[in-house]
C-alpha cells in the first residue's frame, strides 16, 4: 500500500481534528485578506477545508496525492480530483497547502511544485501553506504513538534527526479472528521560510508563528504572491 494511503486510512485514530479547525479558520482568514475568489487546495486530506469553502460559497478545487483520501472526498460532493499540479489547466487566485503537505516534498519535488504552481495562480495571486518549524518537528511530531479500538492497533514511532522526520506507521487491522498487519514508512523534510521563497520564485509577503500543539510555534504560515 502507498504511504499516503496507509496515512489515509490511519488518520482518523491519531486525532487532531479539532485542533485543525483553528488551523481552517485562520486560513479562511487570510483568504478574505487577499480577496481570494477562485481557491485551489493541494493535499486536501478528508476535505475539511474544502467543506468550509463550499459553505462560504468560494470558487474551490481540491487535488491530492492519496487515492484513499480522494474516494472518501469524493462521497462527500466536493470538486476534488486526483490530479497532479502539472496536469491542471485552470488559473486560481490563491492557493493553499494545509497540513505541513510541503514538508512531504523533498527538495527536487519542491522545486518542480513551484514550477507548476507559478503556472496556474493568477498575475497577482497568492500561495498560502503552513510548515512545521524545527520545534515541532523535534517537541511535538517525533516520538511514539500507540493507539487502539476494538479492531485496529496502531503504532507510530518518528525520529527527527538531519533536518528529517522518518515516520514508520505500523497498522493492525482485525479481518475474523486474525489481524492483517500493513507498515509504510513517510519522510518529512524541514524548509526554513528562505528556502522555500528561494525554492519558489515567488515573492515572500508575510511568515506567521502558529501553535497548533504547543505554547510555542510548532507550524508557520508562509504567504508568497505571484509577481
Ligand atoms: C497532514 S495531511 C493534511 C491534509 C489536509 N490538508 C487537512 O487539512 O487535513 C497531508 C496531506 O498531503 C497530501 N500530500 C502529500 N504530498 C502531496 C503532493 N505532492 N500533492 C498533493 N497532496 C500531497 C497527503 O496525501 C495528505 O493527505
Amino acid at each position: 500500500m502507498d504511504s499516503l494511503d496507509l496515512y489515509a486510512k490511519i488518520e482518523p485514530l491519531i486525532g487532531f481534528y479539532e485542533e485543525y479547525e483553528r488551523l481552517y479558520e485562520e486560513y479562511l482568514k487570510i483568504l478574505k485578506e487577499f480577496d481570494c475568489k477562485k481557491v485551489l487546495e493541494i493535499g486536501f486530506g478528508r476535505g475539511r477545508f474544502l467543506e468550509l469553502l463550499k459553505e462560504r460559497a468560494y470558487e474551490a478545487l481540491g487535488i491530492e496525492r492519496s487515492e484513499e483520501m480522494l474516494k472518501r472526498a469524493s462521497k462527500k460532493d466536493l470538486n476534488v480530483k486526483k490530479k497532479d499540479l502539472k496536469d491542471l489547466k485552470d488559473s486560481f487566485d490563491c492557493a493553499v497547502a494545509i497540513g505541513d503537505v510541503l514538508n512531504y516534498m523533498d527538495e527536487k519535488t519542491l522545486r518542480d511544485f513551484f514550477k507548476d504552481l507559478k503556472r496556474v495562480l493568477k498575475r497577482g495571486g497568492v500561495f498560502i501553506a503552513d510548515i512545521n518549524t524545527e520545534f515541532g518537528f523535534e517537541e511535538i511530531t517525533q516520538g511514539v504513538m500507540l493507539k487502539d479500538n476494538e479492531d485496529a492497533f496502531l503504532a507510530i514511532e518518528a525520529e527527527f534527526e538531519n533536518k528529517k522526520l522518518i515516520t514508520d506507521i505500523f497498522f493492525f487491522q482485525k479481518e475474523g479472528e486474525l489481524y492483517k498487519k500493513e507498515k509504510a514508512r513517510i519522510v518529512q523534510y524541514y524548509y526554513p521560510f528562505e528556502k522555500i521563497v528561494k525554492l519558489s520564485g515567488l515573492d515572500p509577503i508575510d511568515l506567521r508563528e502558529f501553535r497548533l500543539f504547543a505554547d510555542e510555534a510548532d507550524k508557520e504560515i508562509l504567504i508568497l504572491k505571484n509577481v
